[in-house]
């Protein structure tokens, strides 16, 4: 874990001492600028902030302190139901080696072993062998291992014990449900599982076409994955996009902000080829230009990164929001080890008061600003839509991709509810623990380690955007496959 972070800084210097003053937004399309999407800079929409200076800012002010917080013990036990059946359809996700026989595991580039090949319908025979090789390994893989240690076991009975003695009043399911238990992140790092095709594409379809928030005249899909007629209609779907109002376009772009912050993370710990027969787990560019470069995703690719950083400032915005939730004496990051919890807290409030620091912060009063009654309408609708999209998580059929996709929409709900309850958290008594606004444990938990998953999605573009710059290693050619055009043709 550490000995990786150092890589990364010292990765990033090098970028940077290298990199010169390249990027600055001259507003000329220079075709070298366009293939390291160097063109990713400049002013986001929807807020005053420019991505040069959230770059800066994740890097040496929030990156590095997260990383200390996320290994404390308080944070890097989650307490998760990864046995809850799928509700809205039968639970074929599991890439078990029967289903993939009749479904192919891969969506965005042909197998290894045919790629030299042209792809036709001839080399089906080489493909399912290829494919079952895949799905033993994403079954392996996409495994959570749950070793957890005696000592640790033990002290979770006395944390239930706490966690039970605070009043709380929302109550999550998931959370108090017989079959949730603790899992070690630490141990289970989200990276590359080879959990992809029909299942996964599914999923965020059914996130993208049945919960966002669109409007029952358009028929146009969503999903930008989306297989659509004609080719040059990006435009006008933006377009569309910006007859929303803000609160809806909101949502649209968080959840394809989430959507590009997996799949940063799957490309830049991807199973790397070891000569020695050893797994490693690195960068790949290859995955990373099939997945975001601007022809490879009918332009597609810079937006979503964009997005992830919207995503970004949203859920920077609720950290320092929730600051003063925290800095009460009563709220304690209890694991029943007084030095460690001391400890625990003053690290969290230090990463909070960084996040206070941040100069161009998101404006969500700009949200919800229509009457009264409009605004509590979109709050609820906002709300269900979260818990929906939490029960989708329960399709994935790749346990570790169902972790942390279960984490960083519980991590993203949370920061919404803290958006919405600014007042209340202002109007928090100081000395009457169980009265206004609470976060469990689980909110917690979640809320620091998804917004750790976005600052290392942003760290992990520094290195993409220099592999990509760096001549010489030219970057590969691409050539991806997807699921999407398998479908559609
Ligand atoms: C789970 O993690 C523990 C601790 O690192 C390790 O000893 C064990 O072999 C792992 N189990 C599996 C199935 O990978
Ligand atoms: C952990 O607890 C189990 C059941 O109580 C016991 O069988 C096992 O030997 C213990 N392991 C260690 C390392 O103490
Ligand atoms: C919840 O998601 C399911 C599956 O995608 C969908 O059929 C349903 O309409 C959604 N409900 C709401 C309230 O969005
Ligand atoms: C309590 O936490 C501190 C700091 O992490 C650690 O050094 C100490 O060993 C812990 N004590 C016990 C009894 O586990």
């Amino acid at each position: 874990m550490r000995s990786g972070a150092a890589v990364i800084s010292l990765l990033l210097l090098l970028g940077r001492v290298a990199g010169g003053g390249a990027g600055a937004g001259n507003g000329h399309p220079d075709p070298e600028a366009e293939d390291c999407f160097c063109h990713l800079t400049g002013v986001l929409d929807d807020c005053f902030c420019d991505i040069e200076s959230i770059d800066d800012f994740n890097s040496y002010k929030i990156f590095p302190k997260l990383q200390k917080l996320q290994e404390r013990d308080y944070f890097r036990y989650y307490k998760v139901n990864l046995k809850r059946p799928c509700p809205f359809w039968s639970n074929d996700g599991h890439c078990s080696i029967k289903d993939c026989h009749v479904e192919p595991c891969s969506e965005s580039e042909v197998p290894i072993g045919i790629k030299a090949a042209n792809f036709n319908k001839y080399s089906e025979e080489v493909n399912t062998v290829v494919q079952l090789q895949e799905c033993e390994e994403a079954n392996k893989l996409g495994a959570v291992n749950s070793t957890l240690s005696n000592q640790t076991k033990e002290a979770f009975i006395d944390w239930a014990r706490y966690d039970d003695a605070q009043d709380h009043f929302c109550e999550l399911d998931d959370e108090l449900s017989p079959d949730a238990e603790y899992v070690d992140l630490l141990l289970n790092p989200e990276r590359y599982t080879g959990y992809r095709g029909l299942s996964a594409w599914r999923v965020w379809n059914s996130i993208y076409e049945e919960n966002c928030f669109k409007p029952r005249s358009v028929y146009r899909p969503l999903n930008p994955l989306a297989p659509s007629r004609g080719d040059g209609d990006g435009e006008s779907f933006y377009t569309w996009l910006e007859g929303l109002c803000l609160e809806k376009r909101v949502f649209y772009r968080l959840i394809s902000g989430l959507h590009a912050s997996i799949n940063l993370h799957l490309c830049a710990k991807y199973l790397l080829d070891d000569a020695w027969g050893r797994t490693r787990w690195g960068p790949n560019l290859k995955e990373f230009q099939c997945r975001f470069h601007p022809t490879e995703t009918k332009g597609e690719g810079p937006r979503r990164l964009k997005n992830l950083y919207f995503l970004y400032l949203i859920q920077l915005r609720a950290l320092s929001k929730v600051a003063l939730y925290f800095e009460r004496s009563i709220v304690d990051l209890y694991t029943g080890n007084i030095t460690e919890d001391t400890i625990t807290k003053k690290q969290l409030l230090e990463v909070l008061d960084e996040t206070k620091s941040f100069p161009m912060h998101f404006d969500e009063k700009s949200m919800f600003a229509g009457n009264k009654k409009e605004a509590k309408t979109l709050k609820e609708e906002f709300r269900l839509h979260f818990k929906n999209i939490s029960r989708i998580m329960d399709c994935v059929g790749c346990d570790k991709c169902r972790l942390w996709g279960k984490l960083q929409t519980q991590g993203l709900g949370t920061a919404l509810k803290i958006l919405f309850s600014e007042r209340e958290i202002k109007n928090l008594p100081e000395r009457s623990p169980s009265s206004g606004f609470q976060l469990t444990r689980q909110e917690v938990v979640a809320l620091l380690n998804a917004f750790g998953r976005l600052s290392t999605s942003i760290q992990e573009l520094q290195i993409f955007k220099m592999l990509l710059k760096d001549k010489r290693f030219p970057a590969p050619a691409v050539f991806c496959f997807r699921w999407s055009v398998l479908k559609a043709g």
